[in-house]
């Protein structure tokens, strides 16, 4: 059974992609959130709760322990995070990352300049490319709460396509990801719906 850890669990995505992966895969979650409160199941047998900060390197390596994939749906100043979160699976001998961020990071939404709105996301970007690890990171368009699953890739250096997309599709690609391996391996996919 795939272990996946989720860090920044209550995260309005974090939660969607929960229910996702519990719904149509048999994959163990450790749900890794800064308020353990803020999560309840009727049915804890596929999933842990753990209270942490990913800042929090002594937490954070503990929760690494035994996992498979590390996907991470945070916010603030995610450059940071992405240096915690990878000195932490390379601790902890992990390889495989799915890493939550933007579109219009390298300037490929047409029309659109996001400026220093996205410094951080870049930053952390630069950070997960460089990492050695096993990374895919998404770079979504602005999400909606639709419950149709819809959505076009696009690579990096490709211009990005639509501009917003279903937390569910996300969710759905996140799944892919966690139950074909080899899928999109050091990629930075754009996701949205055209
Ligand atoms: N909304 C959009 O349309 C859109 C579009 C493209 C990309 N994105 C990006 O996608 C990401 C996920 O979005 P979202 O809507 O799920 O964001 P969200 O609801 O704000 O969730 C992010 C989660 O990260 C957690 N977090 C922040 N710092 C943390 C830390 N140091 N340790 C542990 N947890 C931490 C927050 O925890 P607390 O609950 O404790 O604060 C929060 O629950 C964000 O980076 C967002 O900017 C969003």
């Amino acid at each position: 059974m795939t272990r996946v850890l989720i860090l920044g669990a209550a995260g309005s995505l974090a939660r969607v992609v929960t229910r996702y992966l519990l719904a149509h895969t048999d994959t163990h979650l450790t749900l890794y959130l800064r308020n353990a409160e803020r999560l309840s199941f009727p049915d804890m047998s596929r999933v842990t709760i753990v209270e942490g900060d990913v800042m929090d390197s002594h937490r954070l390596e503990a929760a690494m322990e035994g996992q498979d994939v590390v996907c991470a749906s945070l916010s603030g100043n995610i450059a940071s995070q992405a240096e915690n979160i990878i000195r932490a699976m390379k601790a902890r001998h992990l390889n495989r990352l799915i890493f939550i961020s933007s579109m219009g990071i390298y300037d490929e939404v047409p029309g659109e300049n996001y400026g220093n709105e996205l410094a951080t996301y870049r930053e952390a970007a630069t950070v997960v490319e460089a990492s050695g690890l096993e990374y895919t990171l998404l770079r979504p368009g602005w999400f909606t709460n639709g419950d149709e699953v819809n959505y076009t890739l696009t690579h990096k250096c490709e211009p990005f396509l639509g501009q917003s997309v279903s937390r569910l599709s996300i969710a759905d690609l996140i799944t892919r990801l966690v139950t074909t391996p080899e899928l999109y391996v050091r990629e930075s996919l754009g996701i949205a719906r055209v």
